[in-house]
C-alpha cells in the first residue's frame, strides 16, 4: 500500500471501467433470474423496433443469427472471470495505468451472512494482476447486481438494505485492506433507482415515482453506512460513489432554468446532497445532454451514437464545473460510446478530454479518467448489441480485437501526459 494514501502524489489516472455481471459470465444474481424470464419479451420488444432502428438489427444479426433470446441472457458474457489476466495484458498494452471493476456481490456472499472464501480469493489475484501490471485498482462494490437473497427482500426498499451493503463492505475491506486505495460504494443510484422502480425497465421492475425517491435516499445511507464500515477497516481507503450526472442546459428565460433546478435536484444531487459529507472523492458517470427550452428533450442530436443516444462532450466540462461546489476530487468514473464499427469512439474521445483538460486547467481538481469500457459487454435490458469497449469481443469465440480509437485513446493519454510532465 502507497504511504501516499491521500493520492497527492498519484499520476492522474486513465483507464477503462467494467462490471462484474457484464463481463464475468456465470454470476448467478438477480439479474440472472430476471434475464431467463424476460428474455423472450425483450426479443418480441426488439422485433418491434427494429423496423424504426435497422442498425440495431443489423449488429444483433452479426453476433445471434437470427435474432434470438442470447442478446439477452448474460450467460458467459466476455467469460472476463477467466480471461482477466489476458484483458489487463491489453489494458496495460494500451498505456492505462488504472482499471475500474465491481465485485460480484452475489459471488461473495451467496446466502445471506455466509462469505464464499474463493471468491474472494479470485478478486485477490484480479487486484493481484492490475497491481502486478502497474494499474491502480478501483473497486465498485455494488454495481446494480443483487444476490438473490438480498433482492428477495426488497433490494435497495428493505429496511436493512444499508446495513447488508455494509456488512459486505466491512469484508471485503478487511480482506484487501493492503491492497485496495480506491472504493466505490455504489453505481449511479439515480438510474438505478429510475430503472428498477419507476420505469419498470430492470427487475423488479417497479413503477412508483416514491419508491424511486426511497430507494436513491436507501442508496445514500447505504453508502454512508458502507464508508464507514470500509473506513474501520483501513483508515487510509478513499471512499467515494459513482453517480450519473446529466448537464441540463437550459436556454434562456425562466421556464427552463425553473426545470433545470427541478431536474438537477432531483438527479445530479439527489444521492449527493446527502452523501458528499461521507464521501472523499466524487466519481462522475458523463453519458448524457439534456437541453431545456420550456420542457426538456430539446436536444439538437447533431451527433449519435449506436445507440441513438446525443454525444455532447462539452456536457463534460459543465457537469465538472458544477460539481466542484463539493470541494472533493473527482475521477470520470465512466464516458463512453455504444459503437459498433469505431467510426465515433475516437472522436468523441478526443472531445471529451479536450474539455476535461479545460475543467483542470481552470482549476477543477479532476484526478482520474476511465472510459466505458476496456470490453464489449452485456448491457443490461438491451443485451449484447451496443457494443461499448475499446476492445471488441466476439461472443462466439470470445477472441479479442483491440478497435482503432484504442490506440487513439493510448495517443492521447501519452499527449496528456506530456503536457503535464507526468510520466507513464
Ligand atoms: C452503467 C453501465 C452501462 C453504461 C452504458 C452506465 O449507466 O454504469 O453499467 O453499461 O452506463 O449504458
Amino acid at each position: 500500500m502507497s504511504a501516499d494514501p491521500k493520492g497527492a502524489n498519484d499520476p492522474f489516472f486513465f483507464g477503462a471501467a467494467t462490471s462484474s455481471h457484464q463481463v464475468e459470465g456465470g454470476t448467478q444474481n438477480d439479474w440472472t433470474e430476471w434475464e431467463r424470464a424476460n428474455a423472450e419479451r425483450l426479443v418480441r420488444n426488439a422485433e418491434r423496433r427494429h423496423a424504426a432502428n435497422p442498425w440495431e438489427a443489423h449488429l444483433l444479426a452479426r453476433h445471434f443469427t437470427p435474432l434470438k433470446i442470447e442478446n439477452y441472457v448474460s450467460g458467459a458474457a466476455a467469460d472476463h472471470y477467466h480471461r482477466f489476466r489476458e484483458d489487463f495484458d491489453i489494458a496495460q498494452s494500451l498505456g492505462h495505468n488504472a482499471h475500474r471493476f465491481s465485485l460480484e456481490w452475489s459471488r461473495i456472499e451467496p446466502e445471506e451472512g455466509r462469505f464464499d472464501e474463493r471468491e474472494i480469493e479470485h478478486y485477490r489475484a484480479v487486484i493481484g494482476a492490475l497491481r502486478e501490471r502497474g494499474m491502480e485498482p478501483f473497486v465498485t462494490l455494488w454495481h446494480f447486481t443483487l444476490p438473490v437473497w438480498m433482492a428477495a427482500k426488497g433490494g435497495t426498499l428493505a429496511k436493512d438494505f444499508p446495513e447488508c451493503l455494509a456488512r459486505y463492505a466491512a469484508v471485503v475491506a478487511r480482506a484487501f485492506k493492503n491492497d485496495v486505495r480506491f472504493w466505490m460504494t455504489v453505481n449511479e443510484p439515480e438510474i438505478y433507482s429510475s430503472k428498477a422502480h419507476y420505469k419498470g425497465d430492470w427487475p423488479p421492475q417497479g413503477r412508483s415515482f416514491f419508491a424511486m425517491l426511497e430507494s436513491g435516499r436507501q442508496c445514500a445511507r447505504a453508502h454512508i453506512a458502507a464508508y464507514r464500515a470500509i473506513k474501520k477497516e483501513n483508515p487510509a481507503a478513499r471512499v467515494g460513489a459513482a453517480t450519473d450526472l446529466i448537464y441540463f442546459d437550459a436556454q434562456r428565460g425562466f421556464v427552463s432554468h425553473f426545470l433545470k433546478f427541478i431536474a438537477e435536484r432531483l438527479w445530479n444531487t439527489y444521492f449527493l446532497r446527502r452523501a458528499y459529507r461521507r464521501m472523499d472523492f466524487i466519481g462522475i458517470n458523463y453519458y448524457f445532454h439534456n437541453q431545456i427550452h420550456n420542457w426538456f428533450d430539446k436536444n439538437q442530436n447533431e451527433w449519435l451514437s449506436d445507440f441513438g443516444w446525443e454525444i455532447y462532450p462539452e456536457g463534460l466540462y459543465h457537469v465538472v464545473r458544477a460539481i466542484g461546489k463539493y470541494g472533493l476530487p473527482i475521477y470520470i468514473t465512466e464516458n463512453g460510446v455504444a459503437d459498433a464499427s469505431d467510426r465515433h469512439r475516437e472522436r468523441f474521445l478526443r472531445e471529451h478530454l479536450h474539455w476535461l483538460r479545460k475543467a483542470v486547467d481552470e482549476g477543477a481538481d479532476v484526478r482520474g479518467y476511465f472510459h466505458w469500457s476496456l470490453l464489449d459487454n452485456f448491457e443490461w435490458d438491451s443485451g449484447f448489441w451496443p457494443c461499448f469497449g475499446l476492445v471488441e469481443v466476439d461472443y462466439k469465440t470470445q477472441a479479442r480485437k483491440i478497435r482503432p480509437s484504442a490506440l487513439a485513446y493510448k495517443e492521447l493519454i501519452e499527449q496528456w501526459q506530456r503536457g503535464t510532465g507526468e510520466k507513464k
